[in-house]
């Protein structure tokens, strides 16, 4: 199954054609997994292996502003910055507008513009591709239901299906091999004390993609027949940290289920390590602040970065320790 066999079936008369509307906008929030998404059973579709559970960012995302026009090529800005064809990043988009082009001499102009840092493991292209899709999905008038644009933000990139929503939100894995049961669903639970720290410990682009990292893991490490084990129970105690309100159980599930995926990468072949001195220095902090008493955990992606999680009473103290991180309440109405 190809990707755009799926997008012909979710389209289906809508495909081919033109847009409604001259140009569209829309926001779609970051999202950081407590239960990660790591290996692939389909690389074409982003099909996973296992479910995966992440929250929502807030107000930290990305904004797209889709155009159509007659160029020579599309032109996606972001930031600020033209993005170069030939980069990998930019072999994915093109491949990712081709998907939805209805003409060949139509072209799309993509003005993305992200408050998050970007390639950071911050899940920048998560809320990149997902905000994208929205904005066709206005400048089109296609009307899809969320699972629809949680599929095709899928196809861009498979945690941007998490990205459809806010809060928190478990990505079911779905067994066909079409993916067509393979989306984010919101969970209705909210935690309006809950606070996630993005803290900043690097802003250097990562050596290995996630997308290459996964599938090295995969391939390679004698860990990843344990992943899929851990995921279910790790996913069950974070259901369940979520409607008893044990900050605890979901502290510590959610830091443990991280610190197994980045062991599974550094027992891949060649090794996959994307701490940094840093990294290792505030983790060994963290776990010191939690030893004297602070209700204070972590978790960490494809970078060097970490995000602390804790509650709303604790966000003083937690920023008396570490004074630059940028504390988001993804619950919070204020
Ligand atoms: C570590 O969604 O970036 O952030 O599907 O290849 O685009 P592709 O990978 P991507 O991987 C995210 C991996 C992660 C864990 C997670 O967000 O669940």
């Amino acid at each position: 199954m190809r990707k755009s066999d799926v997008v012909q079936t979710i389209l289906a008369d809508r495909k081919g054609l033109l847009p409604l509307h001259t140009t569209a906008k829309a926001y779609a929030p970051s999202n950081i997994a407590l239960c990660k998404y790591w290996g692939k059973r389909d690389q074409e579709l982003n099909l996973p292996v296992t479910s995966s559970f992440s929250v929502g960012l807030g107000d930290k995302g990305s904004t797209a502003e889709l155009s159509v026009g007659k160029g020579p090529h599309d032109f996606v800005c972001v930031n600020g910055q033209e993005i170069e064809w030939i980069s990998p990043f930019g072999k994915r988009l093109l491949e990712f507008f081709d998907l939805f082009r209805p003409k060949r001499d139509l072209h799309f102009n993509a003005n993305i513009k992200t408050n998050i840092p970007i390639g950071a493991g911050l899940a920048s292209s998560a809320c990149g591709y997902a905000s994208m899709l929205q904005a066709l999905n206005l400048l089109f008038g296609w009307e899809l239901k969320d699972n629809e644009l949680s599929i095709l933000a899928r196809i861009g990139s498979g945690s941007a299906c998490r990205s459809i929503w806010q809060g928190f939100v478990e990505w079911h894995v779905g067994v066909r091999p079409d993916g067509m049961d393979s989306f984010g669903e919101p969970v209705a639970d909210a935690w309006p004390e809950l606070c996630i720290g993005l803290l900043i410990l690097s802003d250097q682009e990562k050596p290995v993609s996630s997308r290459d990292a996964m599938q090295r893991t995969l391939t390679t490490s004698a860990l990843y027949s344990a992943w899929p084990e851990k995921v279910s129970r790790d996913l069950s105690a974070i259901k369940q940290a979520i409607n008893l309100r044990d900050f605890l159980l979901l502290g510590k599930t959610a830091e443990s289920n991280a610190l197994t995926m980045h062991a599974t990468m550094l027992s891949a072949w060649p090794p996959v390590c994307y701490a940094l001195p840093q990294t290792i220095t505030a983790m060994q902090k963290i776990w010191q602040l939690r030893h004297d008493g602070l209700m204070i955990f972590f978790t960490q992606d494809a970078g060097p970065n970490l995000k602390l999680i804790f509650l709303e009473k604790d966000i003083d103290v937690v920023k008396e320790h570490f004074p630059q991180v940028d504390v988001v309440r993804p619950f919070s109405t204020s």
